[in-house]
């Protein structure tokens, strides 16, 4: 059972072994779980809770949640390890998809590109100005990642380019990205005041919530680019507009928010932000390797095999 949407790429390898239903995008929680009941395989994505609740209504022949996506923060893991459900998601897929994406926003966002480019269509362009749109440079310039997984370590290798010195957070050292880049571990504190731009690649948790808040935004430098790519609970909202408004950060770049769809209105009469609406993982090559990942994923379960991508600790 698809409970939204899986594309074709992965969709196809199911049907060819199972019976497959999907209830589209805009299935909503009632239809879920009257569709879930008696399914083997739930495949899953990021914009619905998958609690007690919803495995519940599928049933105890339920033997795997199959996430679409590298996060899976909306997945109740505590839920499924005790009905004994496998739950799988989709790493690798969308590395250098999600690394790129941070890079254009970072990018966007230090050149205050989305502002520039409004005020062109809207005709407003009066003709080259040497004072206008001056914004900031990657060149030289300090960049701190913030959680060094797959994707921090795929950012860190794209702005390598950029020639400053390079920070990082991460529980565990990683040597490689010492080693053949030249990063620095440090703790976040630190990185938050040395660096002139601060990228953000960690999971959603109850631990990771708000870690960007009023006093880390004040740790900041001026001048400092921030860019999110990770999940919108990571930051404040609030305060990242009101640091923003204040003129006490130089931009900010973001891909997630705090209860997407939704997010505070406060972004858009925020100056120097680069919005994008969640699509880091956005290209054809990611979005079709993570389909084929997550019925790779669900095909080994109800195989009886050990899956791919099995989320630890489940
Ligand atoms: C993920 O995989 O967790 C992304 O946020 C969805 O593209």
């Amino acid at each position: 059972m698809i409970l939204r949407e899986l594309l074709p790429a992965g969709r196809q390898l199911l049907e060819e072994k199972f019976q497959v239903t999907s209830l589209g995008l805009d299935a909503d929680r009632s239809q879920m779980k009257a569709a879930a009941a008696g399914a083997d395989g739930l495949v899953t994505d990021l914009t619905f809770a998958v609690d007690d609740e919803l495995l519940g209504a599928a049933g105890p022949q339920l033997k795997v949640v199959a996430n679409f996506g590298v996060g899976y923060d909306n997945v109740d893991l505590a839920a499924c390890a005790a009905r004994g459900v496998t739950v799988t998601n989709t790493p690798g897929a969308l590395t250098n998809a999600t690394a790129e994406l941070a890079l254009a926003l970072a990018m966007a966002a230090a050149r205050d590109l989305p502002a520039a480019e409004k005020d062109l269509r809207e005709g407003a362009w009066q003709g080259w100005d040497p004072r206008r749109w001056r914004g900031f440079e990657l060149s030289g310039a300090s960049i701190g990642v913030v959680g060094a997984g797959r994707i921090g370590g795929r950012f860190m290798e794209l702005v390598a380019g950029f020639g400053g010195e390079r920070l990082y957070t991460s529980r565990q050292p990683k040597p490689d990205l010492e080693n053949r880049l030249g990063a620095e571990r440090v703790e976040l504190d630190e990185l938050l005041a040395r660096s002139d731009l601060i990228s953000l690649h960690l999971p959603g948790s109850r631990e990771s919530r708000h870690l960007i808040d009023e006093r880390a935004l004040r740790l900041m430098k001026r001048t400092a680019v921030l860019v999110n790519t990770g999940r919108g609970t990571l930051v404040d909202s609030a305060a990242l507009i009101r640091a923003l408004k204040e003129d006490r950060i130089g931009a900010a770049g973001l891909d997630v928010y705090e209860g997407e769809p939704d997010f505070d209105p406060g972004f858009l009469t925020a100056p120097r932000v680069a919005l994008a609406p969640h699509i880091g993982s956005a290209t054809y090559r990611s979005r079709d390797e993570m389909s084929r990942l997550v019925a790779a994923n669900v095909i080994a379960v109800l195989e009886g095999r050990e899956p791919p991508n099995p989320v630890p600790g489940v």
